[in-house]
């Protein structure tokens, strides 16, 4: 049986090997992706990519132990993160305490993300001395999309201040590792330099620590949702259409089923089980 890997273990990868990190929602994908990460992150992207939401804001605590029971059932090796949603953490380090713990010992998760930087600090520091490892996320948060106004690149004018600042005070306060997701990369490099967490870059270059996509994005399986920081790996969701196209157009002709799908009225050889 493999080892499975920690947040202590991820930590102490800094400025090492990169972290190879992916989302899973489901325990078919968790299987997949399991052996070649080092982390696999059940997002409150699931809203958007799996249940059509227009944004992660309407994601729930139940969605995400739901899906986060079915990835555990798929991972033996990385460390399973589950997002935290919003409205589940930011009201106090109590409130983030009580539903992380339910998200744990639901879920069997190792650690938990959450969204947010100086002001998530005392939370995050909060957790980590009750057992509760914390992936912080800076940068584009998207569950502050309303505030933000947009999915815009962060920290390219005077924000890369407050960005650095950000990410140097989830380290401290204790988080093991840092999403950094769409900064320019002289800011992603310079605050990987500075803080002391391994950082996990989307949209932030090849200079951070790490780095995590949404599966279904590099996969080609989610739409037409084509941001330039993510790498199509496969065209999952041409070969499906492809393969959806086929059947519709041979169940039309009568060519599906063919005669090696249909039972026949007795098996034709004695001693042969009918299947
Ligand atoms: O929800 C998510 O998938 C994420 C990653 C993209 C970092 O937060
Ligand atoms: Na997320």
């Amino acid at each position: 049986d493999t080892k499975a890997i920690t947040p202590p273990d991820i930590r102490s990868r800094k400025g090492g090997t990169p972290l190879v990190c992916l989302t899973a929602y489901t325990t078919p994908v968790a299987r997949l992706v399991d052996p070649h990460c080092d982390v696999v992150l059940v997002g409150d992207s699931v809203g958007m990519v799996l249940h059509g939401l227009p944004s992660t804001l309407g994601v729930t605590l139940e969605m995400m132990i739901t899906h986060g029971q079915a990835v555990r059932r798929g991972i033996k090796q990385a460390l399973m993160v589950v997002d935290l949603p919003f409205g589940s953490y930011e009201e106090s380090p109590e409130q983030a305490f009580r539903n992380a713990a339910r998200v744990m010992s639901e879920t069997g998760c190792t650690a938990v993300k959450l969204e947010g930087g100086e002001t998530m600090a005392e939370t995050i520091g909060f957790l980590a001395a009750r057992g509760v490892p914390v992936m912080a996320h800076v940068g584009l948060t998207p569950q502050a999309i309303n505030t933000i106004g947009g999915y815009r690149v962060q920290g390219r004018g005077g924000d890369a201040e407050r960005i650095r600042r950000d990410a140097i005070a989830v380290s401290e306060a204790g988080a093991f590792a840092v999403v950094l997701e769409k900064v320019p990369e002289a800011l992603a490099r310079r605050i990987t330099g500075e803080v002391a967490a391994p950082t996990i870059g989307i949209g932030a270059s090849a200079a951070c620590d790490g780095q995590i996509l949404v599966v279904d994005d590099m996969l080609g399986l989610f739409g037409d949702f084509r941001p330039k920081f993510v790498k199509r790996y496969a065209e999952l969701g041409e070969a499906a259409a492809a393969a959806i196209a086929s059947y519709a157009h041979e169940v039309k002709e009568r060519q599906f089923p063919a005669a090696e799908h249909v039972f026949a009225d007795a098996p034709k050889h004695a001693g042969t089980q009918a299947t």
